[in-house]
């Protein structure tokens, strides 16, 4: 009897919240598991609590911050040495900021951490991922993207224009904006993008919200999900063999919807595209 060999994902962010969950929930069925983490001892508290629970020794750490490209492009490195395979990418890591703060490039914290590094990251992997023979990229983004409007194309730095939550809704529409682009480039080669909304859950994530959204959450907090269900979402798009003739769709929580218009244009998501690799570098196989 021959043993077939656990199927890999990295994912970002999984030293908290929903990522941590979906960590865990894909190292419990038996997935080898790689945490993208900016924080030594983050990462380790992970791993041991992952690997408590879930008695799954496929549990290891790779050191990567989204705030810096050059730690993206040693940690994709770091990846493609730990891994021989890697069958699915999950794009989680995310923060909202009320101020306006710019990382070591020069460009906005949001953006970059929440899309450009993980567009960046996207291209490094894509040809390990592709050696797989179901292969797939979940990016999450948020319901929220519907507050966004029409995709500021001409001011990828929020230079004339900031609003407390706003900026947040812009990265989370580019997100989705992404995987369209994502799929329709990538798609034939034999991978499957999608983006998903995993509801509205108790993570980490409210800490830098502005101060009026923290307290309606901090009421609402009984109602929210646990990290575990918001993962689930997330988790059914990695790993369900049902999903993957879903291949470019938007998920609101489990379920396949049209996103607004404002998330289907084809031209600010072509235009996004180039803009994003010029911004970060990323190369993709020609198509
Ligand atoms: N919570 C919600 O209600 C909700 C709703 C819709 C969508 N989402 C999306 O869900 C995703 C996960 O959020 P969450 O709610 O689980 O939040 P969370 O508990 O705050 O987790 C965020 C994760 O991102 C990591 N991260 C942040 N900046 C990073 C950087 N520069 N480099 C590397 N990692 C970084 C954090 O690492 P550290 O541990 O080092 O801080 C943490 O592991 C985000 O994309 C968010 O937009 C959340």
């Amino acid at each position: 009897m021959t043993t077939s060999s656990p199927r890999t994902v990295l994912i970002t962010g999984a030293t908290s919240g929903i990522g941590q969950a979906a960590a865990a929930s894909l190292a419990e069925s038996g997935w080898r598991v790689l945490i993208a983490a900016r924080n030594p001892r983050r990462a380790q508290a992970t791993l041991s609590q992952i690997r408590r629970e879930t008695r799954s020794e496929l549990v290891e750490s790779v050191s990567m911050d989204l705030a810096s490209f050059d730690s993206v492009r040693e940690g994709a490195a770091a990846v493609l040495e730990q891994a021989p395979s890697l069958d699915v990418l999950i794009n989680n890591a995310g923060l909202t900021n009320s101020e306006r703060q710019l990382t070591v490039d020069g460009h906005e914290m949001m953006m970059q951490t929440n899309h450009f590094s993980h567009a960046l990251l996207t291209s490094l992997l894509l040809p390990r991922l592709l050696e797989s023979d179901d292969a797939r990229v979940v990016n999450v983004s948020s319901r929220t993207y519907e507050q966004a409007g029409d995709f500021p194309i001409d001011d990828l730095r929020f230079e004339r224009r900031w609003g407390a939550f706003w900026p947040y809704t812009v990265t989370k529409l580019a997100n989705i904006l992404f995987t369209n682009e994502l799929h329709r480039r990538t798609h034939e080669h034999g991978l499957a993008a999608f983006s998903v909304h995993p509801g509205v859950v108790n993570t980490n994530f409210q800490q830098n919200m502005p101060i009026g959204l923290r307290v309606a959450l901090k009421i609402a907090r009984p109602l929210l999900k646990t990290p575990k269900r918001g993962a689930e979402p997330v988790v059914e798009l990695a790993a369900s063999a049902a999903r993957r003739s879903d291949a470019g769709a938007y998920f609101d929580l489990h379920k396949r919807v049209v996103p607004q218009a404002h998330a289907t244009d084809r031209a600010v998501a072509e235009r996004l595209w180039e803009a994003t690799n010029e911004i970060t570098g990323a190369e993709w196989p020609s198509s």
